[in-house]
């Protein structure tokens, strides 16, 4: 069993700072797990399938737990593997206290939690608390009771617009596409209210306004904290509150489709919702050891995402920000400043993601040429593609460098494989509802959330017991299989296990930045703790600085020059 530390974050008040653009300094005095951490994202559709459905499930996770052990993860987060009709595979929760039998058992999850913690790897699940299911006991119930009524205020229902109320109450869009109400009929077969869903019509929002719904939340906190987890991933965390006005609403055209507007939407980032955390911050301060909520929440500077992590609310925010950032020098030392600033200055440390289950993976996405908003995917069409070849030299590149800085950092399954995004798929394998609730217009997410291939000579790439992956693998994986790269010194699996252990050694995550200057507009230079770090993200070479043992690169060095689209990590020679 892993050992918990019971330490408490600094007060943010007396962490100083930095008033310079050349060190960024981290206030971390104690050691939380979650201040450092590598933590690495399962999507369990996707990992393994142990029972032969074609869906991964607990079983095949705990199965392959020996693999992350090897590459060095601190800890995993899961996607929700919570009952459910899995119609955003699994963010529409019916039971939040029981595991969907595609994935398994409670009893499942437990061996899964005692096989991690045996290894000394920290376990997350993911809560969703903005939606339910449509088919959640709550809103069966608010259908058929009455307008008024109590099983009716859990969720978000109005009255229209227009004489007969046939007109939604506002023009708010789901962000999975089309209106983001739906009108029920009532118990009496007549045409009735509206209920708000924020994302498929089969994920109605909860009234976060309600008592009920924040004892609920509570119970449920509890009901995984007693089994023993490390923490949350909450998703949606801004958007849980919505202005009681309900005003008309239109995002901007290309905005992230989660929010990250400059003028925030009437459904994201409400002052009130920051009670929520406070109060889920005192539920998981009940429990011994080091329990941590990490907030999803798409904002749009690194500034307001700090918000989510004072004191007393969460502990760690996804830096999109990072993740949105091109491979250019000039973007990414601003992002890495801002951050760091932004963190230390509420005593939080700052995370770093590249990519995650919503987003065009990295290999691919760091070399596009075209517009890519998140969210809407690219399909065989999309005008920009890249050459493998450069989305995977920026990828390692990109990793390496994130991988060197300090704080915590996601890493998303099939990531460590180099996995290109799947824009090939067929339309007809396609299950994301955005790409139906658009009629095909934008290909949505499925394109990263293809399983993964652990062998390259068994059927279906040894994802699953005999069954058909429930999204096809693409032919041209079989090279990037887990056993392929396990052999291979240059793979990126050993690059991703090399900078892991590396990270470790040196203590990275609790490291602090400083700029080294000088190079090009193109080369991002630092030193944190003995390691110094030369990202070239142009394409013509620079040369390696002297006096200096290489610790890795991403790719091959050319001689004493650092080729574009290489990251390395050195240590000055001793003497
Ligand atoms: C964010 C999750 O990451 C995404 O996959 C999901 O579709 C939405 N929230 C709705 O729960």
């Amino acid at each position: 069993m892993t050992v918990h530390q019971d330490l408490r974050r600094p007060d943010a008040s007396t962490d100083a700072v930095p008033d310079s653009d050349e060190t960024t300094r981290r206030p971390g005095t104690t050691a939380e797990w979650w201040r450092s951490a590598v933590i690495y994202q399962i999507y369990p559709r996707s990992f393994s399938d142990s029972s032969g459905d074609g869906i991964g499930d607990l079983p095949g996770i705990t199965a392959r737990l020996g693999a992350l052990d090897a590459l060095g993860v601190d800890a995993i987060w899961l996607s929700p593997f919570m009952t459910s009709p899995q119609k955003d595979a699994g963010y529409d929760v019916t039971d939040y206290c029981d595991v969907d039998p595609i994935f398994g058992t409670l009893s499942d999850f437990d061996a899964l939690l005692a096989r991690a913690h045996s290894l000394g790897i920290r376990v997350i699940v993911d809560l969703v608390p903005n939606h339910s299911s449509d088919q959640h006991e709550w809103f069966q119930q608010a259908l058929t009771a009455a307008p008024g009524s109590p099983e009716r205020a859990r969720y978000i229902f109005r009255e229209g617009k227009g004489p007969e109320g046939q007109e939604p109450p506002n023009n708010w869009q789901s962000i999975f596409g089309g209106p983001a109400w739906t009108r029920i009929t009532e118990a009496d077969g007549t045409p009735g209210q509206w209920y708000l869903h924020l994302f498929d019509s089969s994920q109605p929002d909860f009234d976060w306004s309600q008592e009920e719904v924040k004892q609920e939340f509570r119970r449920i906190l509890r009901f995984w904290l007693d089994r023993g987890v490390d923490g949350f991933r909450v998703d949606v965390a801004h958007g849980l509150v919505k202005d009681q006005d309900f005003p008309d609403y239109t995002p901007d055209a290309d905005a992230a489709s989660m929010g990250g507007e400059a003028t925030p939407a009437p459904y994201f980032e409400q002052s009130a919702v920051h009670e929520v955390y406070r109060d889920w911050r005192l539920v998981l301060e009940e429990y011994a050891g080091d329990r941590a909520l990490c907030g999803e929440a798409w904002v749009s500077s690194v500034e307001k995402a700090a918000l989510w992590v004072r004191p007393d609310e969460m502990h760690q925010t996804f830096n999109f920000q990072y993740l949105e950032a091109s491979w250019d020098a000039q973007q990414l030392r601003g992002v890495i400043n801002d951050s760091l600033r932004a963190f230390n200055a509420v005593g939080a440390p700052s995370t770093w993601v590249l990519s995650n289950h919503d987003v065009v993976r990295h290999a691919t996405r760091l070399a596009l040429t075209g517009e890519n908003p998140q969210g809407t995917g690219i399909g065989p069409d999309y005008p920009g593609l890249p050459d493998r070849e450069t989305g995977l030299a920026r990828a390692r590149a990109a990793t390496a460098l994130m991988l060197a800085l300090p704080g915590s950092a996601y890493i998303y399954q099939g990531e460590e494989l180099g996995l290109d995004e799947v824009h090939d798929l067929p339309d007809e394998a396609r299950q994301d509802p955005t790409w139906f609730r658009t009629a095909g217009e934008r290909y949505g997410r499925d394109g990263c959330r293809v399983p993964l291939p652990w062998a390259a000579d068994a059927d279906d790439f040894g994802f699953t017991a005999g069954g058909t992956p429930w999204l096809p693998q693409p032919e041209r994986w079989r090279g990037l299989a887990r056993d392929v790269q396990q052999a291979d010194p240059d793979s990126t699996l050993s690059l991703y296990r090399r900078m892991l252990s590396l990270r470790s050694e040196h203590d990275l995550g609790l490291g602090e930045l400083n700029w080294l200057g000088g190079r090009s507009e193109h080369v991002l230079m630092f030193s944190n703790q003995d390691v110094v770090v030369l990202a070239n993200t142009g394409t013509s070479s620079v040369p390696l600085p002297t006096g200096h043992e290489v610790l890795l690169a991403s790719s091959a060095l050319e001689g004493d020059q650092v080729p574009g689209d290489c990251t390395v990590w050195l240590r000055r020679h001793a003497g």
